[in-house]
């Protein structure tokens, strides 16, 4: 860690979707590098777990807030409790989102709309109202300040059977692109992690499978593409995750728009439809 370029230590970090998967895997590495947490998801009882262990191997300290991202006023609620805790945040990690699997026609539209709310418009509120504390944490602390939007190989081409979730993500990726540019001589860091299937829950939230799409990336390789992107001087906007699947999302961009949408069509048909 001598050579780490971001450096959080005695800073705040905040982590929606802190109790499973990669945001797990994101509280761990924080907590490693000195930051105290905000740790944020609907499962109370798993934040408060992560919250001992972070403390009795780190010794971190760990605000758990359970709570909805889905709901209304979730990010007024979240943001007023910051301040009541006079909680700056140095680093935001918008990490909580979930994806629908079928057409549009079987869909639910209500999950669909839970998905935009979470994928979208929470990482979208959180963003607007944490900006100007991560600006300010980076200009009087160079190298403290990030935020890291998870965005998904996803968001490069049209993902049929996912259809909402890719057009989430392309979202996600397009705004925190767009942001990296406007934020360029603040010092904070800005970086959408665009991570292939990894081995987490949200294939199981998903209600579908990860094995028709190879090997799934480990929570640990999404941990270090973040955090080496985070540490380099001038920290890229976008990181993909993995050599298939940088090369996959950079042929999406390079292939005719209708055939890269035919593959992915067709790789996402349900094995029992083929
Ligand atoms: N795994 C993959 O293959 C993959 C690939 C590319 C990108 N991603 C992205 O990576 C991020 C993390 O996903 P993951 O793979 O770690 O999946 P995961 O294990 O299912 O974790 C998702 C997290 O989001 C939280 N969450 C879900 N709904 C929420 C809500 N309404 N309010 C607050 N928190 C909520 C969950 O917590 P609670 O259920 O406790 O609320 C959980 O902590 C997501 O944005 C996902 O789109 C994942």
């Amino acid at each position: 860690m001598a050579s780490a370029v971001y450096n959080p230590i005695g800073t705040t970090a905040l982590i929606t979707g802190a109790s499973s998967g990669l945001g797990v895997g994101y509280a761990h590495e924080l907590a490693q590098r000195g930051a105290d947490l905000v740790l944020v998801a609907r499962r109370q009882a798993r934040l408060e777990a992560l919250a001992v262990e972070l403390a009795e191997k780190y010794g971190t300290v760990s605000t758990v807030i359970p709570l909805d991202l889905t709901t209304t006023d979730a990010v007024t609620e979240l943001v007023s409790d910051l301040r009541e805790r006079a909680v700056t945040v140095g680093t935001l990690v918008n990490n909580a989102g979930f994806a629908t699997f079928g057409t549009v026609l079987d869909s639910d539209e209500a999950r669909e709309r839970e998905q935009i709310a979470l994928n979208v418009h929470a990482l979208t509120a959180l963003t607007h109202a944490l900006l100007p504390d991560l600006v300010e944490t980076a200009s009087l602390h160079p190298h403290t300040a990030a935020l890291v939007n998870l965005a998904s190989t996803a968001a490069f081409q049209p993902v049929p059977r996912m259809a909402v979730y890719g057009a989430t993500k392309a979202y996600v990726l397009s705004y925190t692109e767009a942001l990296s540019y406007e934020t360029r001589a603040s010092g904070l860091k800005v970086t959408a992690i665009c991570p292939g299937p990894a081995d987490t829950e949200f294939f199981e939230v998903a209600q579908t499978r990860s094995d028709k799409k190879g090997t799934p990336l480990t929570v640990d390789e999404v941990m270090r593409a973040s955090f080496a992107a985070l540490d380099r001087s001038v920290t890229p906007a976008v990181v993909l995750v993995g050599t298939r699947n940088a090369l996959l999302a950079r042929a999406a961009g390079i292939f005719p728009r209708r055939a890269v949408l035919g593959a992915v069509g067709r790789l996402n048909v349900p094995r029992r439809a083929r």
